[in-house]
């Protein structure tokens, strides 16, 4: 059972920073999930939003900015006073802090091929492309990762099972599925068919511990979720 950091701890400090991936290695996670967007002058930056409009104290589109602004916002401040000063960090400096950990690295659209090649050339400079999972919701990207390097593990999101869920599993050669929780509780036929497949599934985001239960015999091979410390205390009851 994988304890999947929903963009670091992000229940315990501001998601997808420094303070966050750090505090999910020692809150128990066995992978951590992370959001990546590149900047204008092609720096692959940590963050969720399309803006840094909501977790920053900067504006506008990740993709209009040089990576000098991104840099100057604090991402801290929103989340608490506690973490005041705290920055967007960029992809190295994620894998960088993360070099010994296991991670499953979302690219977030729009993304290019040479952006993707870029991401992967990273993941190889620090020793974690064996064990990185890229996941994208567009099926689009899952593609450029293959095309980069098809020995790269891959995984597809889902906002719900569609009718195509496992054609596009089966066609993009996914290593996991990762759907709503509602959808895992929700649909037990396609968690089983994918399972049969040999392919991993991991809900998101799977923060009422009233779930966990359902979920883990509903057949999840991980959970992810933005309570990191939480989900690995309650295993261990
Ligand atoms: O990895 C699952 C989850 O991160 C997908 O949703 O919006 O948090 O990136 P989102
Ligand atoms: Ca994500």
């Amino acid at each position: 059972m994988h304890i999947v950091a929903h963009r670091g701890y992000s229940a315990l400090a501001p998601e997808n920073t420094l303070p966050a991936f750090a505090a999910a290695v020692l809150g128990g996670a066995t992978l951590i999930e992370f959001d990546v967007r590149t900047t204008a002058d092609d720096v692959p930056v940590v963050i969720h939003d399309r803006t840094l409009d909501r977790t920053t104290s900067g504006s506008g589109h990740v993709w209009d900015l040089p990576y000098s602004e991104v840099a100057a916002a604090d991402a801290g401040s929103w989340f608490s006073p506690a973490y005041a000063g705290t920055r967007v960090p960029t992809l190295a400096a994620v894998l960088e802090l993360l070099a010994d950990a296991s991670l499953l690295l979302e690219i977030k659209p729009p993304a290019t091929l040479p952006q993707v090649k870029t991401i992967v050339s990273l993941l190889d400079q620090y020793g974690l492309r064996e064990r990185t999972i890229v996941q994208s919701f567009d099926p689009q990207i899952v593609r450029l990762v293959r095309e980069v390097d098809p020995s790269v593990r891959r995984g597809l999101l889902r906002l719900r099972f569609e009718a195509d869920t496992l054609d596009l599993a089966d066609e993009l050669d996914v290593v996991c599925l990762n759907p709503s929780t509602a959808d895992v509780l929700g649909d037990p036929g396609t968690v089983t068919a994918l399972v049969a497949r040999g392919i991993d599934v991991m809900p998101w985001t799977a923060n009422d511990i009233a779930e966990w239960g359902p979920l883990i015999r509903g057949g999840v091979a991980g959970l992810i979720t933005d309570r990191v410390a939480e989900l690995t205390g309650w295993l261990a009851h």
